[in-house]
């Protein structure tokens, strides 16, 4: 399958609505799947203020708006994935859940490319796990995605060349610019934007500075638009602590060490926006 007509997205978090709203907005046909009617419905609310600021901004009209949302189809039913083209799995930062869902999806849709949008996990790994690794892929959006233009493209050891080419065509038929990164640990992105974020916990916890201080002293002195911990919160603190941990143990040096700080808040249950309570307290 060189032309992906229809795409199914497994999750409908923050990853998985924003990859069906552009996907959606490109064209295809979008089955997003994930495992209780709520949380679909949830997806689906997400890519609808999505729109509506788009809306607002002037960048597109209420007939696209209506459009990309009528290309949509959110299911808790994995079945209903047998027709898609191709599959991009956006479930959350855990290699055995990564696993399970690939498998059991491989078996619904044989023919299907299968993506990966993990942050973190080895490519080559995950594909050891499956019947057909030469048709499974790194495919590394960023977030929030119909924002951000970069996705990461991550080849393991059993990706064939024809799976990498139409994944590239499909990224760019979405309006991202691909890189090409090696498949180690965190890729190009996270290798680098983690151990930020995690020291920024590590000062933090060192009384550096306080987090509002921190925050601002990265952003009005190094250019960025989000300082670490804002960042982190909007990322997902159990997301971060997945990837250092995918860091520490995949490279083994201990200068990726996860911050105490940081686990102690995922153990809390602080997960950033996502639960309404991070490093920052978040309005719902
Ligand atoms: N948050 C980010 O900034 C970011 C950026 C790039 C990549 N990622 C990666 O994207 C993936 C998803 O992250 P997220 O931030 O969207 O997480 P999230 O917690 O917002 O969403 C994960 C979703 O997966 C669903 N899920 C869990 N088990 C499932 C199953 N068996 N079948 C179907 N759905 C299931 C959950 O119900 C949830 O809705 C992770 O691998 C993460 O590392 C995250």
């Amino acid at each position: 399958m060189d032309n992906i007509q229809t795409l199914g997205v497994i999750g409908a978090g923050q990853m998985g609505a924003g990859i069906c709203q552009v996907a959606a907005s490109a064209g295809l046909e979008v089955l997003m799947l994930d495992v209780a009617d709520e949380i679909v419905a949830r997806g689906q609310q997400t890519i609808e203020h999505s729109l509506d600021r788009l809306l607002k901004k002037g960048q597109i009209t209420a007939e696209e708006q209506t459009a990309t949302l009528s290309q949509i189809k959110g299911t808790t039913t994995p079945h209903e994935l047998h027709q898609a083209d191709m599959i991009i799995e956006a479930v959350s930062e855990r290699f055995d859940l990564k696993v399970q869902v690939l498998q059991r999806v491989e078996n619904i849709a044989p023919s299907a490319l299968l993506a990966t949008n993990t942050s973190s996990i080895s490519i080559t790994k995950l594909a050891a796990k499956l019947s057909r690794p030469e048709r499974f892929v790194g495919m590394h959006f960023m977030n929030p995605v119909p924002i951000m233009p970069l996705v990461e493209l991550i080849a393991g050891l059993q990706t064939s060349p024809k799976t990498l080419k139409t994944t590239e065509a499909l990224a760019k038929k979405l309006g991202k610019t691909t890189v090409r990164a090696d498949d180690q640990p965190g890729f190009i992105v996270n290798r680098i934007l983690m151990p930020m974020i995690n020291e920024a916990f590590v000062a933090l916890a060192e009384h550096l500075g306080t987090a509002k201080d921190i925050d601002a002293a990265m952003k009005l002195g190094t250019n960025q638009p989000m300082g670490p911990l804002e960042l982190a919160d909007f990322i997902g603190l159990d997301t971060c602590l997945a990837i250092m941990e995918v860091l520490h143990t995949g490279i083994g040096d201990p200068r990726y060490r996860p911050s105490p700080l940081l686990r102690r808040y995922v153990e809390a249950g602080w997960l950033g926006r996502k639960t309404g309570r991070g490093v920052y307290t978040h309005k719902a």
